[in-house]
């Protein structure tokens, strides 16, 4: 487990810390002619401007300086973002990391709008233990999230790096998939930017963490689907196809087929073959089982040149828009067997409410670890889960990478259950 120091002990330790008054440290940022643009930020009617005894002793990172413990006594202050599509957890990984950040660090955090947009252009809300009050079991993200870049325009960086300046930012905590922990990752190690990731997606498709917070809750809604489809497919003699997400990886499609029972999965690491998939359900209807619950990963594919999938949509971000495989391969058995056939595509359900206790433990436990993170200035790296333990990794693991499932779990134990 994770032990987290007390206030007192926090305050304690370090030889070359000094207690220094509020208004040293107005002077402070005053000397350094730090024009503060969040000043004009109303905060949380609420909110205690005064900081506590125990948080006034930080280090503060010089700008442009180097990586040693200054000594220069300062707030701390933290940006936090959301990239990319949603994911339950999100708010109750931003919580934690404000309420450690502000009760034990002292640090003043500030919320980025709309993931790197919020960044180029300078939106921001403060973030504080109050204004996050009651936001653990909120599925979502109260700061919104965006897909784009700071890296698709001429000037995105050059924004960015604005924004730190400007902001005094001493940090940036990046919560996001695979696309926006490659860009801070990029802005890191290119531009020497102070950021530390998060890693979240769904699909649980990100190397170097065990799991990614948001896949437990997505499955727990997969299968829910599945024992309720089991009901309605045997009523009526039905084979009933359900889509999840998993867009390069077949994750919630095994970990769910697995759950609920289903007869088959498809997965996008195996091209499948209908004709192999009809045998196999005709195989157990001639067995006297006359309903079956095919689970399809968006992102699976037929071996090539077995089936035509048609074109796919492109989105503005270059992503395949992916979504309808289960009623091409709904089509097929139902024409190939004869069996009647139903469409399920569960889509953005899996994505959206409330996330379940096991998430909202690692999302918490990640929040923490990413304020902490930025504490002991481990840049360029990100929280991960490693068995029981979180972790840190360098960001450049997940870049350009995909974590596929686990063959083990699909041919050791998924198959043997399915048809
Ligand atoms: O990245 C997670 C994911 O849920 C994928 O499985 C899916 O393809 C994608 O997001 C869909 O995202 P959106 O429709 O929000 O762009």
């Amino acid at each position: 487990g994770e032990v987290e120091r007390s206030a007192d002990q926090h305050a304690g330790d370090g030889a070359d810390q000094v207690v220094v008054s509020e208004e040293q440290h107005e002077d402070r940022r005053h000397d350094q002619g730090v024009d503060d643009p969040l000043a004009h930020q109303p905060l949380p009617r609420h909110r205690s401007t005064a900081v506590p005894t125990h948080c006034r002793q930080c280090y503060h990172q010089r700008r442009g300086g180097s990586n040693r413990r200054s000594g220069t006594i300062a707030l701390v202050r933290v940006g936090i973002l959301t990239g990319g599509g949603d994911c339950p957890g999100l708010n109750a990984v931003i919580r934690a990391a404000v309420r450690k950040g502000e009760r034990v660090h002292g640090d003043e955090i500030v919320g980025f709008l709309d993931a790197c947009d919020g960044v180029q252009e300078r939106r921001t809300i403060p973030l504080s233990i109050e204004s996050m009050r009651g936001t653990l079991p909120r599925g979502g993200t109260v700061l919104g999230t965006r897909r784009g870049s700071p890296f698709d325009t001429p000037d995105g960086v050059a924004r960015v790096q604005q924004t730190f300046s400007d902001l005094a930012l001493d940090g940036l905590i990046v919560i996001g998939g695979n696309g926006s922990l490659s860009i801070a990752c990029k802005l890191h190690a290119d531009f020497g930017l102070p950021i530390v990731g998060v890693p979240k997606t769904i699909d649980n498709d990100i190397v170097g963490t065990d799991t990614t917070f948001g896949f437990n809750t997505a499955v727990q809604i997969a299968t829910d689907a599945i024992d309720r489809l089991h009901t309605t497919a045997e009523s009526h003699d039905r084979v009933l196809v359900v889509e999840v997400m998993g867009r390069h990886t077949g994750w919630i499609a095994t970990h769910a087929g697995i759950a609920g029972g289903a007869t088959a999965v498809l997965i996008p690491e195996l091209p499948f073959d209908l004709d192999e998939l009809c045998a196999r359900l005709a195989r157990r209807h001639d067995r006297g089982r006359f309903a079956s619950i095919v689970v399809v990963a968006e992102g699976a594919e037929p071996r090539p040149g077995t089936l035509d999938v048609g074109e796919r949509e492109i989105d503005r971000f270059g992503h395949v828009r992916l979504g309808g495989i289960a009623s091409r391969v709904a089509h097929e058995i139902g024409s190939r067997t004869g069996f009647e056939t139903r469409v399920v595509q569960l889509g953005h359900i899996q994505r959206g409410g409330t996330p379940t206790a096991y998430d909202r433990v690692l999302s918490t436990r990640f929040g923490v670890g990413a304020i902490d993170a930025v504490h002991d200035r481990r840049w360029g790296t990100m929280t991960v889960l490693r068995g029981e333990q979180v972790e840190y990794e360098d960001l450049t693991v997940a870049v350009g990478r995909t974590r596929t499932v686990d063959m083990q779990l699909f041919d050791g134990v998924a198959e043997h259950y399915f048809a």
